[in-house]
């Protein structure tokens, strides 16, 4: 794809400190006057919010696994065409709040959907391109959710701790089969603590 830029993803569950990170981590690069890109998934372009709007309704009770797994890639698919793939090709650092490795984790090891299949799925979806770098807030499924105790819960937040035990687990073995690229964070520390080791992974990605 001949790309320049950084790719950088953010996992981790509900309430694991994604967003608040991301936000320190846009601040922190701004200061430093590098070219940045924050996205989200899913949805961060016209077409993928309405297909997020229909995953995270909770009138769509009876959305199959499959559905769900194919909505979340096609979202995406359309995310790194108008979005993620021309901010590489400018040498733009992209921070991404979610990509693959959630559908690995959340349909996969959460749904049971076959995991090949996902990655697959997802090499046609995102035109093969993986994060340079995915930072992993890895903390107990319950302690999450009670972080997030006053949001209006989606479709998927609402399913049960059995549910969530099993995507945090998905999340560990991503983590533990592609050390390389998966930097692990325990999230059960203050956010400044979380930001230094962060922080750190950034310095060293970009230096
Ligand atoms: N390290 C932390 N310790 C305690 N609370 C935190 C920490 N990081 C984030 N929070 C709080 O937990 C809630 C969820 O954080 P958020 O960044 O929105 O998580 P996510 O985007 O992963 O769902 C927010 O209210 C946030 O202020
Ligand atoms: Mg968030």
């Amino acid at each position: 794809m001949g790309v320049k830029g950084v790719f950088i993803t953010f996992e981790g569950s509900e309430g694991s400190g994604k967003s608040t990170q991301i936000e320190l981590v846009c601040k922190y690069l701004k200061q430093k006057k590098k070219p940045i890109l924050f996205a989200r998934e899913p949805g961060g372009v016209k077409i993928s919010e309405k297909i997020r709007s229909i995953l995270l309704d909770v009138k769509n009770k009876n959305m199959n696994s499959e559905c769900e797994t194919l909505l979340y890639m096609a979202a995406r698919a359309q995310l790194v065409e108008e979005v993620i793939a021309p901010a590489l090709k400018k040498g733009k650092i992209v921070l991404c709040d979610r990509f693959l490795d959630s559908t690995v984790a959340y349909q996969g090891y959460g749904n049971g959907i076959d995991i090949r299949a996902i990655k697959d799925i997802g090499k046609f979806s995102t035109q093969r391109l993986t994060p340079e770098m995915t930072i992993f807030f890895d903390i107990d499924a319950k302690k999450g959710l009670s972080r997030i105790k006053g949001r209006t819960k989606d479709r998927i937040e609402r399913r049960a701790i059995s549910y969530h035990n099993k995507v945090r687990k998905g999340y560990r073995e991503i983590a533990r089969r592609e050390p390389g690229r998966v930097k692990l964070i325990d999230a059960n520390r203050t956010k400044e603590e979380i930001f230094s080791i962060v922080q750190k992974h950034i310095d060293r990605l970009l230096k």
